[in-house]
């Protein structure tokens, strides 16, 4: 009985709790309770469903997987996260990148992945929410596969629209900063998603939202002299470039040099690396799982430099696709295909049944256009208006190397504040930080490829929370 008593009083505290910090806006029906493969406690909130954008008829369906900060969720920041493609789902950097999970492949082929928990997860220190745009790409759907065809532009409304929605129905954190990050071809969608939402500032909407600044990493800017023209750049000073291996650079895998190229078991064979020793260990990674031996972005395998009008789809570049689901040279989705694509895990995160929406898959081909031109003024005219970015790179990524975007962030011609110096993660160097006026910081993180976090994960964490903390990286 008195212990009875004890818990009704702490139900009634937690109650009161509640109700003064206005903690009901989240709604009660996307909770994530339980994760099939997940066998422990949350080490914090999640939250994921749909957001329907009526502006179209048919709504757009927009997916977001939400995950409370596991510190302080009413203080730290809210980080939207966007993979690129176009076409590739944002699971991409929850199942393989930051997540709170490290998920390990089954013990039967295409079986559940058992879950652990992932020590350098980015919601250690902040709110993130995955969101799977624009509509048609992950579990973000239509019931008219018109809305399948987009462009920068209207995905960049898109989700301005899905943000409002979003912060309206999670209104306890629309006082928190907010950060916009995203990687590879999210080099567009995150400054014109960000320019999207400063409009819709400086015009009033409802809810307001407290931008504060954006994260790219191995971005694409869409300008031919920074996405081409890098590539040899980097292939010469990565000693890359005696005659037989310059000519090997095809057969390597661009979205990390150090790495073997994945391919289906069915094709091809994996080649053996060419490269040295001591190349292979600036590739050693903690996380404690096999890392992907593949990583995509844009088609860069192909040398497709982003410029306006049609994206090419996957189908298009790669003939041995032949439906929406696209399979990507060197990837490897086995995993995140296992487990999104399982009905018990669809229902545990409030996404519809692969009956209604098809199968989940890396990425999904688009009638995509690009429409927004070259980055560089977008983030001219951002970092001009006092918010804050940070362009990262992994420097052994040939996919997005890093010397296009050492390049185009020298260009805008702002005051260097902060030299290239090394920056330290774990006693040791990770990569080169350049500080500049605007609070434009360029990071570099040493041995890793396409998608940093996969790659290096302390060390992402650790710039990740320097820099939304605002202390040098
Ligand atoms: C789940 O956890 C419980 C309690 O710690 C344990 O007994 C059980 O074997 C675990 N199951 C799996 C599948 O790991
Ligand atoms: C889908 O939308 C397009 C454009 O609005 C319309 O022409 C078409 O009839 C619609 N198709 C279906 C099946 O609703
Ligand atoms: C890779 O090289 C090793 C040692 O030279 C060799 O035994 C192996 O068969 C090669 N593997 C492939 C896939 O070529
Ligand atoms: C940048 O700002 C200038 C001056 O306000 C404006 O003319 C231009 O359209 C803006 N460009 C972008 C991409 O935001
Ligand atoms: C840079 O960011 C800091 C921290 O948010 C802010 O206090 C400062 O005013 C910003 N500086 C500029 C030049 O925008």
């Amino acid at each position: 009985m008195e212990e009875d008593g004890v818990a009704v009083r702490m139900i009634l505290i937690a109650m009161t709790l509640a109700s003064l910090m206005n903690v009901q806006g989240a709604p009660a029906t996307a909770i994530v309770n339980r994760l099939p493969g997940f066998n422990g406690t949350f080490p914090s909130k999640h939250y994921s469903g749909y957001i329907r954008l009526d502006g179209s008829t048919p709504a757009k369906n927009l997916f977001y997987y939400f995950v409370e900060s596991e510190r302080n969720p009413m203080k730290d920041p809210v980080v939207l996260w966007l993979n690129g493609g176009p076409g590739c789902s944002s699971f991409d950097g929850f199942v393989y990148e930051h997540g709170p999970f490290n998920f390990e492949a089954g013990n039967a082929k295409n079986s559940l992945p058992i879950l652990h928990l992932n020590p350098f997860s980015w919601s250690k220190v902040s709110n993130i929410i995955y969101l799977d745009s624009p509509t048609g790409v992950g579990l973000s759907y239509s019931e008219n596969q018109t809305n399948y065809q987009t462009g920068d532009t209207q995905t960049a409304i898109d989700a301005h629209n899905f943000l409002l929605k979003w912060f309206e129905e999670y209104s306890e954190f629309s006082q928190n900063p907010f950060y916009i990050a995203g990687e590879s071809y999210a080099g567009i969608y995150v400054p014109t998603l960000a320019t999207e939402v400063v409009k819709g500032l400086k015009a009033k909407v409802h809810p307001t939202i407290n931008f504060k600044g954006y994260m790219v990493g191995n971005g694409v800017t869409a300008e031919r002299k920074y996405d081409g023209n890098a590539l040899v750049p980097f292939a010469h000073g990565m000693g890359l470039i005696s005659d037989e291996l310059y000519n090997a650079i095809t057969g390597l895998n661009i979205y990390d040099i150090l790495e073997p190229c994945y391919h289906k078991p069915t094709s091809e064979h994996v080649r053996n690396s060419s490269l040295p020793d001591s190349f292979k260990k600036l590739g050693q990674t903690e996380r404690p799982l096999p890392v992907r031996k593949r990583i995509f972005g844009r088609a860069w395998p192909y040398q497709m430099v982003v410029e306006d009008g049609p994206v090419p789809s996957w189908p298009q570049l790669d003939s041995i696709a032949n439906d929406r689901r696209v399979s990507v040279p060197c990837t490897n989705d086995e995993i995140a295909s296992a487990w999104l694509n399982d009905e018990s895990v669809r229902e545990a995160i409030h996404a519809q049944p692969e009956s209604v929406i098809g199968a989940w898959s890396l990425c999904m081909s688009l009638e995509y256009h690009h429409d927004a031109g070259s980055m560089i003024n977008y983030h001219k005219n951002l970092t001009n208006q006092g918010f804050r970015a940070l362009i990262y790179s992994g420097d052994h990524d040939m996919c997005v190397p890093f010397t296009g975007t050492q390049a185009w962030t020298s260009s805008l011609g702002y005051q260097i504040l902060d030299e290239w110096r090394p920056w330290m993660s774990n006693d040791q160097i990770a990569g080169y930080v350049r500080g500049f006026e605007h609070n434009l910081t360029f990071v570099t993180i040493k041995g890793a490829g396409h998608t940093v976090p996969e790659y290096k994960p302390r060390e992402a964490l650790d710039f990740y929370s320097r820099w939304l903390e605002g202390k040098p990286i």
